[in-house]
């Protein structure tokens, strides 16, 4: 008895200590941590970091998905416009794997609902692994890839499987622990006093009206360009965003707000990678969505901001396969 009520005292000065040191969570912002991965099943997770990594999914088993969203360089491929089988170019930028469970949709356009719909896309397509899914299924049937789709969702390799077992590794793919996180969990000391007025100058000259919520990004779709036009006339048509899908002139250059995330660490920058640095894409950002010229002194102050946000990327860089 006397025991337990002294280890229940120590526990509630510990969570005093503990309290005292962290502060209370800032509740009240606009971004908020990256939450806890949904529970998945681990055999399927393994499965679907197994053929994302894997070549067998292209035409002539030369690209995987993880040739152009390498998890070893923060879910990209550095490159300005991705290049997929047989050196064919993507007209876009290749976005981050990393945190795109948490958008609203899949693609700069938003086109796909889900990364299950999202998944099937570059198997097929002509640019990227140039496969058509009867082959890609034969292939896996006769692999030991069969007796895992046996296992795990008891029955053969289908489109559908191999979409579903991506899409719950992707779902792993979080940057949780992040220092911005821990300060917004109550640590006052996770971030520096420089990031700290960087944030502050992101919410006050209104970045986070479009970039917010746990993927600082990601959860609605904005024209790129309110004030004045910052792409070249005529577009291409991977310039027009969501107009490609709805049809609607109200469409035309609307995309889905980027997450910011990994910014720091994915440029070029914007969906055509026509931006090479950071300082430039905020300028531009300034000028083209809030008509604003920003200061470089506040640029790199936003920019401290931007540093604090990347967390922990190590959960599937490698590890055991299935
Ligand atoms: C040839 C390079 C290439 C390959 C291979 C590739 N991707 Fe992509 N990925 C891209 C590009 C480029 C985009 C953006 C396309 C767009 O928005 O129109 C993209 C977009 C995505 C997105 C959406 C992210 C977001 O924030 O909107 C996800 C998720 C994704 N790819 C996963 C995959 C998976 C899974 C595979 C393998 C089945 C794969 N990719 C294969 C280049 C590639
Ligand atoms: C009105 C909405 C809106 C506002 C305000 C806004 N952005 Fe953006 N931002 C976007 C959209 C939309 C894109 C994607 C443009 C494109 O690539 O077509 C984008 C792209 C970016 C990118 C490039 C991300 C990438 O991965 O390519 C950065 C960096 C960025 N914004 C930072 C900022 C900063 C910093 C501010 C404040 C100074 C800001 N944005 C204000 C909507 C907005």
């Amino acid at each position: 008895m006397q025991g337990g009520r002294t280890g229940l005292a120590a526990a509630a000065l510990l969570l005093l200590a503990a309290a005292a040191w962290a502060g209370p969570p800032r509740r009240y912002e606009p971004i908020s941590p990256i939450p806890a991965p949904p529970p998945e099943n681990p055999a399927r997770v393994a499965l679907g970091r197994q053929l994302f990594l894997d070549p067998l999914l292209s035409r002539d088993g030369s690209v995987s998905c993880g040739s152009c969203h390498n998890l070893a360089m923060a879910g990209i491929d550095g490159l300005a416009h991705a290049i997929g089988i047989g050196g064919a170019e993507e007209p876009v930028n290749t976005p981050t794997v990393y945190n795109a469970a948490l958008n609203l949709a899949q693609f700069w356009d938003g086109r796909a609902d889900s990364l299950e719909e999202q998944a099937g896309g570059p198997v097929t397509n002509p640019r990227e692994m140039g496969s058509r899914w009867p082959e890609v299924i034969a292939r896996l049937e006769h692999s030991p890839y069969r007796a895992a789709f046996q296992r795990i969702d008891g029955g053969p390799p289908t489109p559908r499987r191999v979409e579903e077992a991506i899409a719950s590794f992707e779902r792993t793919l979080l940057t949780p622990d992040s220092p911005f996180d821990r300060w917004l969990k109550g640590d006052d000391s996770a971030i520096s006093p420089e990031a700290a007025q960087g944030y502050a100058l992101f919410k006050s000259y209104g970045c986070s009206s479009c970039h917010q919520g746990a993927n600082v990004g990601g959860n609605m779709f904005q024209r790129f360009g309110f004030y004045g036009h910052p792409l070249s006339q005529p577009p291409h048509p991977a310039d027009l965003g969501r107009y490609a899908i709805t049809g609607q002139p109200d469409d035309r250059y609307v995309f889905k707000v980027p997450s910011l995330r990994l910014a720091v660490l994915t440029p070029p920058y914007f969906h055509d990678g026509s931006v090479p640095d950071l300082a430039t894409a905020i300028r531009l950002m300034g000028r083209y969505q809030l008509g604003r010229a920003i200061p470089d002194g506040d640029i790199t102050l936003i920019i401290r901001f931007l540093d604090t946000l990347p967390g922990n990327m190590t959960a599937d860089d490698g590890g055991p396969r299935p």
